[in-house]
């Protein structure tokens, strides 16, 4: 399969992680708003290593988490994409959608434009049957998100991240799905 190096939308290009971009990058994970429903902000280390990884998800597998640049202004904003599901759940093995922006470019449907095409690159070129997203039960944005693109909760399937320390506020996750009809329905609408 022809590896998904960059994607386009309306107003962002999604593309290949620069070295450039860990300035930027490491700032938003050092947000503790940008990551207020995760354990911990990230050091900078940490940004670098989790670019190391993201990096290594798409030489692998040809794709993965886009960074985000806008258009207009050319800058870096966040990531949105595509990841195979890192932890044992019921329903893994599943690839998932997922995103994270810097809090100045929140509220403009950045997030969900670019989630939007990564889902049409999912099923179009991926050919997946599915896709997932999952997030802390608290995260109303993310799941704003979710569905605004067309994804549906699947209440059956919440859980408990195994990453997340047990009693943990941030540790019960719900899930929401999309199989490839639903989305060829939304498309359709
Ligand atoms: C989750 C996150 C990406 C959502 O960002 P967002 O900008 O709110 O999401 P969208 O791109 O869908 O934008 C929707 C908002 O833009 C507004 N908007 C403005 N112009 C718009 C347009 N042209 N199209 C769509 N929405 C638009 C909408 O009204 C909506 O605002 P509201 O939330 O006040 O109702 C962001 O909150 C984030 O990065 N959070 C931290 C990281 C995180 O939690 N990630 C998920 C972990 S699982």
């Amino acid at each position: 399969m022809e590896p998904i190096l960059r994607l386009d939308s309306a107003r962002l290009v999604m593309r290949q992680w620069r070295d450039d971009d860990l300035p930027a990058f490491a700032k938003m994970c050092a947000d503790p708003q940008v990551m207020r429903y995760f354990p911990e902000p990230m050091t900078r280390l940490e940004s670098a290593a989790l670019i190391g990884r993201i990096r290594g998800h798409f030489a692998e597998l040809g794709f993965g988490l886009w960074a985000l640049e806008r258009k207009d202004s050319g800058a870096f904003i966040g990531f949105t994409g595509l990841g195979v599901v890192g932890f044992e759940a019921p329903f893994a093995p599943a690839v998932e959608i997922g995103w994270r922006l810097a809090r100045e470019h929140w509220g403009y449907g950045y997030a969900s434009e670019a989630a939007w095409t990564a889902l049409g690159a999912g099923f179009e070129r991926l050919g997946l049957d599915e896709i997932v997203s999952f997030t802390a039960q608290a995260n109303e944005p993310s799941q704003k998100v979710m569905q605004a693109i067309g994804m549906q909760r699947d209440g059956e399937n919440d859980f408990q991240h195994p990453n997340v320390p047990e009693g943990h506020p941030l540790r019960p996750h719900v899930l929401y799905r999309i199989t490839r009809e639903q989305w060829l329905n939304t498309l359709q609408a």
